[in-house]
């Protein structure tokens, strides 16, 4: 099959996530009470490096349902909130929820790569889990350069690692291989597959919506090419990855009702204690290139000429 070009994949992309928006929160255990917020927190400390300072503009790019926003909103560390978004679906899910906490934002449908904002208008532009959505890498990071204000910074948290995505599906076959000992072991029947509508689009649209995965040195250089100074690339996730794809796995073999409840602190807990050797021990210590997730952060050097326009040509071939 011949790639997707551009156009296909902005159109996927917003199609998949207008369908996604109603059960996304749940489907990823997203929360925005103090679980949530402590999350987000470390997440953008990781990226800039502490203490992170408050910033009174913020904008979202792909901000889906508000996880990282209104987490960060909540956290006190953002004022003024503006999120995007390809999919309206996702916004409404968004606006939905921030008003539910009382929160005000404003929110833009529109893809990352023409920002219908002023030159210098953000303190920081940010987002999660969405460059490697972009088809335009080189266009979108300029945008973000020009809405920037000279001082102003990018962070970028949970993409996609080349190399850690590789050695992630090392645990995840292993998990399916010894997926029915795993249930006899519990005692839980196999899961038939029964899609609903939304579930069967979703599953069919999956390959076209993720563009990329990055090595350090990529993203490093989308930010360079852009203007943009003090560009640093970390990693997260290595052995909490590795446990939490497992047995992600394996559930996904199972009648989830029949899952015993037990199953899922243990998956729970063990989560948790990888993580914090991720944390403490493993992340200070190897490189970037192999954890599961990376993250960037960039700074708008303060007597920065204006931006250079791009050329518009895609970067989905350069970047794969
Ligand atoms: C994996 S979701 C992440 C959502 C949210 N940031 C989070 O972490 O939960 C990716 C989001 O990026 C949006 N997106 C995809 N392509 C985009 C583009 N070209 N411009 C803007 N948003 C885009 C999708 O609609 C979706 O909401």
């Amino acid at each position: 099959m011949p790639a997707p070009s551009a156009e296909q994949i902005r159109d996927v992309n917003t199609r998949y996530h207008d369908v996604a928006a109603a059960e996304y929160d749940a489907k990823w255990g997203i929360s925005y009470e103090g679980h949530g917020q402590r999350l987000v927190v470390a997440k953008l400390r990781k990226a800039l490096g502490s203490p992170i300072p408050r910033y009174d503009r913020a904008l979202e790019i792909g901000a889906g349902t508000g996880y990282f926003s209104l987490n960060l909103k909540r956290a006190g560390l953002i004022g003024e909130l503006t999120c995007t978004d390809i999919s309206q679906g996702m916004l409404d899910a968004l606006s939905g929820t921030a008003g539910r906490l009382g929160i005000d934002v404003e929110t833009v449908c529109t893809d990352a790569e023409r920002l219908p904002f002023p030159d210098d208008s953000f303190d920081l532009v940010f987002g999660h889990a969405i460059l490697h959505h972009i088809p335009d890498l080189d266009t979108a990071f300029s945008e973000f350069r020009r809405v920037l204000r000279p001082g102003g910074q990018i962070a970028f948290c949970g993409e996609p690692s080349r190399h850690g995505d590789r050695l992630a599906a090392l645990p995840k076959r292993a998990a399916l291989a010894l997926s029915p000992y795993w249930r006899r072991m519990l005692g839980v029947g196999r899961r038939v597959e029964q899609w609903d509508e939304g579930e069967a689009v979703e599953h069919g649209l999956e390959h076209v919506v993720d563009v990329h995965a990055f090595t350090p040195a990529q993203l490093q250089d989308f930010a360079r090419r852009a203007g943009f100074d003090a560009v640093r690339v970390s990693g997260e996730e290595l052995v909490a990855g590795w446990f939490g794809w497992a047995n992600r796995t394996l559930e996904s073999t199972a009648e989830a009702r029949q899952i015993p409840s037990l199953w899922f602190q243990y998956a729970y807990r063990g989560y948790i204690a990888l993580k914090a050797l991720d944390d403490r021990v493993l992340e200070p210590a190897l490189p970037p290139a192999i954890f599961y997730n990376l993250l960037v952060s960039a700074t708008v050097p303060i007597d920065a000429a204006p931006a250079e326009p791009v050329p518009q040509t895609s970067t989905v071939a350069a970047a794969r």
